[in-house]
């Protein structure tokens, strides 16, 4: 590790309810890779998006490499060589992804705002080149996937030449491949000089990659240790300042034998071809594949946010039309999805009408009036059941922690009552204490006798909570395990089985 290139000390900052940042302090050299790490809410992002010029600190100081300095937007850290991959994807859907990339900078004198082309696709190329990525600089993000999206921003970030490169969170929606590439590539800018702000709730991951760790725990600084000095266990016990106890692997009693979903030759273009499976009351129903397999799709398709070109639905055995997520709804089918942002909020909406969202029709009074404390009241106890951090149930979703907002999401499905409920990657982002919480959560809903269809790309969790697993490979159908006995080896066998 080389010299010091950022300190941060005495950093706090308030947003109306909230204490975000306490007399926090924060350390980077150059040549290193410093995990930040905690729970969620616990003020990653906010410390790093004061770093990067997003937020104004109410008090502290900010070194770099010695020097006292003022970052007051996003342009200034980016003179300053400080580049920020945010946790929630920024990306313009309309525009190309080389136009993304170079947006705002390459002006030609006299003609602000036009973009060259031909020489932003062809350095868009070059910088794909060495992060080994495949994709048209053409293509629009918006056709993009949540992956490549982020590989996007990465490479965005990248093109600035940064000294400090902070990435909250890149990894949640990547595959194993993707991050031995990101990984790779980390590697590379570290042997450069390039100091590298690491954020994940991924724990293995940061054993793998970074040289220190700090640990953040409501606002406050706990400390920083050497990766290779501290196990995982200790970590956790400073993020949450309790040892957790890791429950053993639970999945629930058999399924009831009633069919409550059943789908039937599903065909979306090259995206779902032949799709068939039953879902049973009281079921969890893992879904394996790499990315790209076609699993969200698949759940798009059922959810009626995607038209097909063939396939039936049948709902409690009678066949059903769903043209819209409206018409899912009504025939009691949920979608958590995994890209929060585009399909499960308005962020510019509280938590309290976020979670009513998928629910209006139940909360209308005898005289179509919207009973508000009802909604208020459910908002409350989801915000305490799924230990939402949030000052109050009005409080715009925006303004929540990444996590946090996962969790709003899910009681928003909770809310809507609906007996079948697909989650796609409902774990990404959710810190270690919460996400045994939502474990907890899916197998009372099961045992509440509804069915869960569960999308996740950590093999572990799908191992551990699945009756049964699906596996899928390009658009395909490969083969289905059982829960309790199947291992991460049969599934990898099965997601690669191209045909
Ligand atoms: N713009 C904002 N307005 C109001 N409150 C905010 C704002 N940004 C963050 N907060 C609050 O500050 C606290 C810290 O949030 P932050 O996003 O830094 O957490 P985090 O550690 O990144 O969590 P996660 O792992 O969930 O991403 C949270 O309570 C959050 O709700
Ligand atoms: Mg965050």
């Amino acid at each position: 590790m080389g010299d010091v290139l950022v300190q941060m000390e005495g950093v706090t900052k308030r947003f109306p309810g909230v204490n975000a940042l306490d007399n926090c302090r924060f350390e980077l050299r150059a040549g290193e890779v410093h995990a930040l790490v905690g729970e969620n809410g616990a003020g990653k992002s906010t410390l790093m998006k004061i770093l990067a010029g997003v937020y104004k600190k109410d008090a502290g100081t900010i070194r770099l490499r010695g020097r006292e300095v003022e970052i007051p937007s996003p342009r200034a850290a980016q003179h300053l060589g400080i580049s920020i991959i945010h946790q929630e994807l920024n990306l313009m859907p309309d525009l190309t992804v080389a136009q993304n990339i170079f947006i705002g900078r390459e002006r030609r004198p006299g003609l602000p705002f036009i973009l060259d082309e031909r020489r932003i696709n062809e350095q868009t190329r070059q910088l794909f080149e060495t992060m080994n990525l495949r994709l048209d600089p053409r293509t629009k993000v918006g056709e993009l996937a949540v992956a490549q999206q982020q590989m996007v921003e990465i490479a965005k970030a990248l093109s600035f030449n940064a000294q400090v490169l902070i990435m909250d969170e890149p990894t949640a929606a990547l595959t194993d491949s993707e991050i031995d590439d990101l990984f790779r590539l980390i590697g590379q800018l570290r042997e450069r000089g390039v100091g590298i702000v690491h954020i994940s709730h991924r724990l293995e991951e940061l054993k793998r990659i970074s040289d220190r760790v700090t640990v953040m725990r409501d606002g406050h600084y706990i400390d920083t240790v050497q990766t290779n000095e501290v196990s995982i266990e200790r970590i956790i016990s400073m993020m949450v300042g309790r040892t957790i106890f890791e429950s053993a692997p639970e999945i629930p009693e058999g399924a009831d034998p009633e069919v409550l979903l059943e789908v039937r030759g599903l065909r979306r273009g090259r995206s779902i071809k032949d799709v068939s499976f039953q879902l049973r009351r009281g079921e969890i129903l893992g879904f394996a594949g790499l990315m790209g397999a076609g699993r969200t799709e698949v759940a798009r398709a059922v959810f009626g946010a995607d038209p097909v070109e063939a396939g039936q639905i049948f709902v409690r055995g009678a066949s059903v039309q769903i043209h819209s997520p409206q018409d899912a709804v009504r025939h009691g089918i949920g979608y958590l999805s995994e890209d929060r942002k585009r399909f499960g909020l308005t962020i510019e909406q509280d938590v309290e009408t976020n979670i009513a969202l998928a629910s209006f029709r139940k909360f209308l009074g005898s005289m179509g009036v919207v009973n508000k404390q009802a909604i208020r009241d459910t908002a409350e106890r989801h915000v305490k059941g799924l230990a939402i951090k949030t000052p109050g149930v009005q409080q715009r979703v925006r303004n929540l922690s990444g996590g946090n907002q996962q969790k709003v999401v899910i009681g928003k499905w909770l809310t809507a009552d609906t007996d079948i409920l697909i989650f796609d990657e409902p774990t990404r982002g959710i810190d270690v204490g919460a996400k045994s919480e939502i474990y907890k959560l899916l197998n009372d809903l099961t045992r509440q006798g509804k069915a869960v269809i569960m999308i996740s790309s950590e093999l572990p969790e799908v191992l551990r909570l699945s009756h049964r697993i699906i596996v899928m490979c390009e658009g395909r159908i490969t083969g289905e395990l059982p829960g309790g006995s199947a291992t991460q080896e049969q599934i990898m066998t099965y997601a690669t089985q191209r045909t």
